[in-house]
């Protein structure tokens, strides 16, 4: 299975994922052999890319590092509690559903510590705050634990990065949702989410509201709303912080298309003692696939292959199933490790490029 762009689809293609809505209802059955129908329908709903079954990565499962059902519920849980936050003048949220949510979270995570992300959360450019939300949460808590936070401190942290961004109902939509960049004022208005969700949470916990109130901060002073500087930030911040970025830079957004996981931590790899503490970003890296399992890429070697999965903390040496020889000649697939190859990863190839280079097999990525 592996992730491909909606523009690649092709009718007879094999859906590898379930595709949900906003609301966690089923827009799309894994199994389902798409249509041009289909196709067009998730096109207009704003998704950009889906799992489709393909024979190159035959028995080799795309796993989450929570189960869909987990995060589906996680995503509607995040949207009642920023609607009751909004509605509510004093912005009131629910303790109880946001503790039961970050406890189911947190269980699964700490009963699979090797996970790696490998998949990339799927969702309609519509849909971005909460599962952003939902990701900043599970990504930060791996983090913590890769840091060696007890459970409690553990709750407290995913707690501060569910709500992170949840001042941002106080800004008017029109601002939050523009596909043009903002004007000076206009992100000078989406700053103060910061200031909101302080003062929505702070009734609740200070510590969870210091969270909401600093991630934005950078380690050198770059940051707002105060501009503070290394060693004022708290680790839980920094965290968010982290985690914020690598899942802005790898969705859809309404003025932007995802950008790959190797931009986002080569990005985030040279942030250490800059915008962050190292060890908070060094902590980060040990639980993201730089090349999630699907994605086509060159060896500095010369070979090119497929990559099945990559080891805990070794974020750039995937384990690839080679496919071209340096000389881009068919070869029988075999499996092989970059890491105990001492090799790199020279370059990640479109999909186009992979299917003419495998022209003999014009069936590559149907089931
Ligand atoms: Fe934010």
């Amino acid at each position: 299975m592996r992730q491909i762009a909606l523009n690649l689809l092709v009718p007879g293609m094999k859906l590898g994922k379930t595709v949900y809505g906003p609301n966690g209802e089923t827009y799309l059955n894994a199994g389902v052999i798409l249509n041009q129908r289909y196709i067009n329908r998730l096109s207009a709903r704003g998704y950009s890319s889906v799992y489709v079954e393909d024979r190159l990565l035959d028995g080799v499962e795309v796993d989450d590092v929570i189960r869909q059902e987990t995060r589906v519920k996680a995503i509607s849980g995040v949207r009642s509690i920023l609607k009751d936050a909004k509605s509510n003048k004093r912005g009131i949220i629910s303790q109880a559903a946001v503790t039961r949510t970050v406890n189911g979270i947190l269980d699964e995570l700490l009963d699979n510590p090797l996970a790696m992300v490998n998949l990339v959360d799927i969702r309609s450019r519509d849909d971005y705050l909460f599962g952003h939300c939902v990701n900043v949460c599970v990504l930060a808590v791996m983090t913590g634990i890769t840091l060696g936070f007890r459970r409690d401190r553990l709750l407290t942290l995913g707690t501060g990065a569910l709500l992170h961004d949840v001042g941002k109902v106080r800004v008017p939509p029109e601002i939050l949702d523009k596909p043009e960049k903002l004007s000076a004022e206009e992100f000078e208005v989406v700053k103060k989410h910061t200031i909101y969700g302080r003062d929505i949470l702070r009734q609740e916990d200070q510590e969870i509201a210091a969270i909401a109130y600093s991630h934005h901060e950078r380690y050198n002073g770059e940051g707002y709303p105060e501009q503070a500087k290394h060693p004022g930030i708290k680790l839980f911040s920094q965290i968010v912080g982290v985690v914020d970025i690598f899942d802005a830079i790898t969705s859809d957004r309404c003025y932007k298309n995802a950008d790959h996981p190797r931009v986002a931590l080569e990005l985030l790899a040279g942030t250490g003692n800059w915008w962050f503490d190292a060890k908070v970003v060094n902590a980060f890296m040990e639980n993201v696939a730089a090349y999630p399992t699907g994605t086509f890429i060159q060896i500095n070697t010369g070979e090119v292959g497929i990559v099945m999965d990559t080891p805990k903390g070794q974020p750039f040496f995937p384990n690839v199933r080679i496919l071209l020889d340096r000389e881009y000649r068919i070869v029988k697939p075999y499996d092989f490790s970059t890491l105990s190859n001492g090799c790199g990863v020279n370059c990640v190839l479109d999909d186009i490029t992979v299917t003419e280079m495998l022209k003999a097999e014009p069936k590559m990525g149907t089931p």
